[in-house]
């Protein structure tokens, strides 16, 4: 699909994609790079690292990939390091890296809980540390008047609660928590925007693929606010985010779901729901309940 912004509305920005050599990751980063950035990606695979810089390039987009893992203090650090020393600046930042599976509360090891919230919240703290430097207003190779963005991606499942993912809501939730709070902090102190992005179920991501398998799909696409959305309306809303259009955003996570949080079983069908509400009315009225009198 074509973006309705304009191709230069981020010209001379770096970015630097925690996550970004696939999937959500990697289609934000194709965006940002079409409307002007230079981007680095970061992740743990390194032929799906190559082969999604030869696909940016293939787009005419700077593009470098950085091997590594959020879980790493070095990593984290080198991958920051180079991203400046390659392009001489950095201004926005998107932690997409992120890990879930499907598990039942009581057969989950406190060492598979520790290792989601080990690569998606302390992961997303500990790049956004390490990028303070750079992002902030007057930091190395920025001009002196702007401080950059920071994009967390977060989802929908911390919202409320979610079946066999303890681990990634309470990572997630944290992650929201960390947005607000550097959004305070550092919006204050730095000029860094600081936001989230919550996508729903999002077609043809690992997310899906291990976490709604077949047997649920066919149920999920019968409901109209469930239906699954594409990588690139996560991407426009990074976009967003990222350029002037949300110079005046701070601190919020932009849910990108189609309404499906806000899904609810539906008990009544509408039509049954206008006869049976109205003949309710009139039988409370023709037959009061009996109850005492309120004495308000
Ligand atoms: N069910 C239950 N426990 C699981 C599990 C599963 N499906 N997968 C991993 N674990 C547990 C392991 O048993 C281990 O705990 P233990 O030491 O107590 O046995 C712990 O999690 C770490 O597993 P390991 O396989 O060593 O971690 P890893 O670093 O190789 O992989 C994951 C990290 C588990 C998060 C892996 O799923 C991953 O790499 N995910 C990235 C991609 C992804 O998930 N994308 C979807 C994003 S929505």
């Amino acid at each position: 699909m074509e973006s309705p912004f304009k191709a230069d509305i981020l010209k001379g920005k770096v970015a630097l994609v925690t996550g970004g050599g696939s999937g959500i990751g990697y289609e934000i980063s194709l965006q940002l790079g079409k409307h002007g950035a230079s981007v680095a990606i970061m992740g743990r695979r390194k032929h799906v690292l190559d082969s999604a810089v030869a696909a940016l390039h293939s787009h005419g987009i700077p593009a470098i990939g950085l091997h590594g893992d959020v879980r790493k203090e070095d990593d984290a650090a080198r991958t920051v390091e180079s991203t400046f020393k390659h392009f001489g600046r950095l201004d926005i930042l998107v932690n997409a890296a992120a890990g879930n599976f499907l598990v039942p509360a009581e057969d989950l090891s406190p060492n598979g809980f520790r290792t989601v919230i080990d690569i998606d919240t302390i992961g997303t703290f500990r790049m956004c540390r390490e990028a303070l430097k750079y992002l902030k207003k007057g930091g190395p190779g920025k001009d002196p008047s702007t401080g950059g963005a920071i994009i967390n991606i977060s989802a929908i499942l911390q919202f409320g609660a979610s079946w066999y993912q303890i681990h990634a809501s309470a990572a997630k939730a944290a992650v929201d928590s960390i947005t607000r709070s550097l959004a305070l902090e550092w919006g204050e102190d730095h000029d860094i925007r600081v936001n989230g992005i919550a996508p729903g179920a999002i077609e043809d991501t690992a997310g899906v693929v291990k976490l709604a398998p077949e047997e649920m799909i066919s149920k999920v696409k019968q409901k109209p606010l469930s239906k699954f959305g594409e990588k690139w309306d996560i991407a426009m809303a990074a976009l967003y985010l990222a350029s002037e259009a949300g110079k005046f955003v701070n601190g919020t996570n932009l849910v990108v779901d189609g309404g499906q949080w806000l899904s609810k079983p539906r008990f009544l069908l509408k039509d049954d729901v206008k006869q049976l509400s109205r003949r309710e009315e009139i039988r409370s009225r023709v037959a009061p309940t009996g109850l005492p009198k309120s004495k308000l």
